[in-house]
């Protein structure tokens, strides 16, 4: 089983694994992240095995500095203001990689872009002691329940991996907003916890979005976020057998025979929902539901990426390509 040291004691620890090519799982202000060094082939094979990831699936950059950034990518104007504005923080750019590049190619699954992005807190912190970028995945077995807190790193991948810092429950609870931008517009590839209006409000540009559903981030599959029970979204009513994940002061109809109900954030708190997201999920699946029932949550703003994490958490999961 994974050793499990803090935030403030497991820093060289950290160091050490990682420096003998070795992954550890860290906290982020987003979810946990299952760091190795990104420029160690072995060490991100490693990070796709921990995860049974599919290998076309690219894995973040995370950086310590734009320094770091600028040279394993190439930034176009737009992208270093949102840098200036977000980083660190929830924010992922999908860049033009920079080659000849020290990244093993890996990384980017064969991609001639790489997404990057600057972390707060601990993983920033060991970046910048480790003096390389880290792969970092969310921390969780390919196509399950991302985890936010090192409880939940441990339940899933602790028999796979050496290390886990504890940092606590992760602030934002979903992972980060992937944007590129190209010909100058920003494009969403990935909703998260910087919100759409946010990054419009930052740039004075509209946020465009695919339409057709053609995926983006190739990680964006349909069947992802899965528990072990179904998921039904925007129930009206909790059938029986079923859990209820509420949302607000109002519950839906039969809610008093649910097998279990757990509420994402009675006063409609949108931030406090998107923090409790992954681990009331986990949790509802543990109540042995054969289903969890989940309330309508409004789509704006951080209920973007929360509606999307549910939407994927809902798919049908018989297409094996469709895991992540
Ligand atoms: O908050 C986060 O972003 C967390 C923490 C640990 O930093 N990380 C995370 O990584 O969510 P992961 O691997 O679970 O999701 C990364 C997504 C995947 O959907 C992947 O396909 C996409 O980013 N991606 C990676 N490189 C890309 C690229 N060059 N172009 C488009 N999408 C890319
Ligand atoms: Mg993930």
């Amino acid at each position: 089983m994974a050793e499990i040291v803090t935030t403030e004691t497991g820093l060289d620890r950290a160091l050490a694994v990682l420096k003998s090519g070795e992954v550890v799982a860290i906290p982020t202000e987003t979810v946990y992240g299952l760091a190795g060094d990104a420029t160690n082939g072995d060490a991100v094979l490693r990070i796709f095995e921990a995860k049974g990831r599919p290998r076309f699936n690219p894995l973040i950059a995370h950086v310590g500095s734009i320094e770091m950034a600028t040279g394993i990518a190439l930034f176009d104007p737009l992208s270093l203001k949102l840098t200036e504005k977000f980083w660190p923080g929830p924010l992922t750019l999908v860049l033009p990689a920079r080659q000849p590049s020290t990244i093993h190619p890996l990384v980017t699954a064969g991609l001639d872009t790489i997404a990057i992005r600057m972390p707060q807190g601990f993983g920033r912190k060991l970046i910048d002691a480790f003096g390389r970028p880290l792969a970092a995945p969310s921390a969780n077995s390919s196509g399950r329940i991302s985890a936010t807190s090192a409880d939940a790193v441990a339940a899933d991948l602790g028999a796979r991996i050496p290390l886990i810092v504890d940092g606590g429950a992760t602030q934002v609870g979903v992972e980060s907003t992937i944007v590129k931008v190209e010909g100058g517009e920003v494009h969403l590839l990935r909703p998260g916890g910087i919100s759409a209006a946010e990054i419009e409000q930052a740039t004075g540009r509209k946020v465009l979005r695919r339409q057709g559903g053609a995926v983006q981030a190739p990680g964006m599959l349909a069947s992802h976020y899965a528990p072990h029970a179904g998921v039904r979204i925007n129930a009206d009513e909790v059938r029986p057998g079923e859990a209820l994940l509420a949302f607000g002061a109002e519950r839906a109809k039969g809610s008093e025979l649910a097998v279990a109900v757990l509420n994402l954030s009675e006063t409609g708190d949108m931030r406090e929902a998107a923090r409790n997201l992954f681990e009331h999920l986990q949790r509802l699946d543990r109540s042995g539901a054969a289903a969890i029932a989940v309330e309508r949550v409004p789509t704006d703003g951080l209920g973007e990426a929360i509606n999307d994490r549910l939407t994927r958490a809902a798919a049908p999961r018989d297409f094996p390509q469709n895991r992540t």
